[in-house]
């Protein structure tokens, strides 16, 4: 099939290199000319695992193609919308900019019977809204939200544990459906759930999602909080809860909490839409997850100036890591670098590394100062302290070959990814994240 992508960020450039190596005919369209440019050579604007290989697989099969001119949608079938929609500036609430602009941007080149798909996380009652615009035109709007993970956002594109439709109720929304079931063939093919709704019930199953995800790490982080007054190992704790299959283990790491472009923005858009539809009290507990959120990061940097004595004025503080999570340069709202710059500002010399991020980080923070070799990083260190659960430090990281690096014997571990007990057996004094 032909297809566009409107917006070639983290989901749009992922959607289309995804959407071309299954078999079908993309063109990626995005304003940033210097986007275009880097994806049309085949190289991926970021980092991100497995990209690289579909960009250029597909750029030089003939099925994949980046322009900044939005008429090349015109003849495609579907249109998927993958702009960006950040918090807004001074408040809560989604910025539609982006996806209002797209939206314009497109319709005169839609055609009869095209299928606009919005994949941008909005706010519910977004898709209504646009609907009358698009129907319009001659097409249909569904909404098809997008669950990917960065570091896992290929495979999560190609093979998604479920896909979910809001379209237009009657014939119309059915032919939709079945365009897009055509769209995700392979995944269809194999029985992965399908799910069909309404507008707001697609616009929702997203935004919720992401609320529980963040629910479910900030309730293991009050976990934390409590076992650090009571002498309790919250890693035991998650063990033993997260056996039980209705609870489940992942997404109950204890450390500096989420990040990223879309937890953090996704909670507070959320709030801010039930506020508006008159039901702020329904998720008034998203406040709570973003304050306990936000904590942890005080946490982690209180246990380093305790560890250090009291003060980190001077001190080497070498803080691993700096993206927001591992297999991801990404830095937007990362704990990680917040950490680092808070010590920072408190007086340490943060030395900050990173095997992706380092650029990206160099870029928002300059005045940190930022070594690529892990241990060279580490050299004469007072006190190591992880942001990032990276192999490079969570595996690949021995004690002893830190102790010959430095005669500093700290180790704070804000995400509780380390062998504490190694750690204290090679003479460190270990620190965890709501661990005795
Ligand atoms: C998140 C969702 O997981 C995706 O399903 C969703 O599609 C995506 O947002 C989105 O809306 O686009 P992502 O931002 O890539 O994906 O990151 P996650 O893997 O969810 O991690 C978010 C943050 O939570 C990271 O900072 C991570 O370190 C932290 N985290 C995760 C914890 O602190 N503890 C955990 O147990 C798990």
């Amino acid at each position: 099939m032909r297809l566009s992508v409107i917006g070639c960020g983290y989901l749009g450039a992922v959607h289309a290199a995804a959407m071309a190596s299954i078999g079908h005919e993309v063109v990626g369209i995005d304003v940033d000319p210097a986007k275009i440019e880097a994806l049309s050579k085949g190289e991926a604007p970021f980092f991100e695992p497995g990209l690289q290989e579909i960009l250029i697989e597909g750029i030089s099969s003939g099925r994949l193609s980046f322009t900044t001119d939005v008429s090349a949608a015109a003849g495609a079938a579907v249109h998927f919308i993958g702009v960006g929609t950040p918090q807004e500036a001074g408040g809560y609430a989604a910025d539609l900019t982006y996806v209002n602009a797209a939206i314009d941007a497109l319709l005169p080149h839609l055609s009869d019977g095209d299928v606009v798909a919005g994949k941008s996380t909005v706010p519910v009652g977004t898709a209504a809204e646009l609907a009358p615009r698009v129907t319009a035109a001659g097409a249909t709007l569904v909404w098809n939200p997008e669950f990917l993970r960065e570091g896992w956002a290929v495979q999560d594109t190609i093979d998604p544990d479920r896909l979910v439709a809001g379209v237009p109720a009657g014939a119309e929304g059915e032919r939709a459906t079945e365009i897009l079931r055509e769209v995700y063939h392979p995944a269809v093919a194999k029985g992965t759930p399908f799910i069909v709704t309404d507008y707001a019930t697609a616009e929702l199953v997203k935004v919720s999602a992401n609320a529980f995800l963040a629910t479910k790490i900030s309730f293991i982080n009050a976990m934390a909080e409590i076992a650090e007054v009571t002498g309790a190992d919250v890693t035991q704790l998650a063990d033993a809860i997260g056996h039980d299959a209705r609870i489940g283990r992942r997404f109950l790491g204890a450390g500096i909490g989420f990040g990223g472009g879309c937890l953090p923005k996704d909670i507070r858009a959320f709030a801010a839409r039930a506020e508006e539809l008159g039901r702020g009290e329904s998720v008034s507990f998203l406040r709570e997850v973003d304050a306990i959120n936000l904590r942890r990061r005080d946490r982690a940097v209180q246990l380093v100036i305790d560890a250090l004595g009291g003060s980190v004025v001077d001190k080497n503080v070498t803080v691993l890591g700096a993206a927001f999570k591992p297999f991801s340069d990404d830095v937007r709202d990362s704990p990680a670098l917040d950490v680092a710059v808070r010590l920072y500002g408190l007086g340490a010399k943060v030395v900050v590394t990173d095997p992706q991020a380092i650029e990206n980080a160099r870029r928002v923070h300059p005045q940190l100062d930022y070594i690529t070799d892990r241990d060279e990083a580490i050299r004469d260190a007072d006190a190591i302290v992880l942001v990032t659960e990276w192999d490079e430090y969570r595996r690949e990281l021995a004690p002893e070959l830190a102790s010959a690096l430095t005669s500093g014997r700290v180790v704070v571990d804000g995400r509780n990814g380390l062998d504490a007990a190694a750690w204290r057996a090679a003479g460190w004094s270990y620190y965890g994240m709501g661990r005795p």
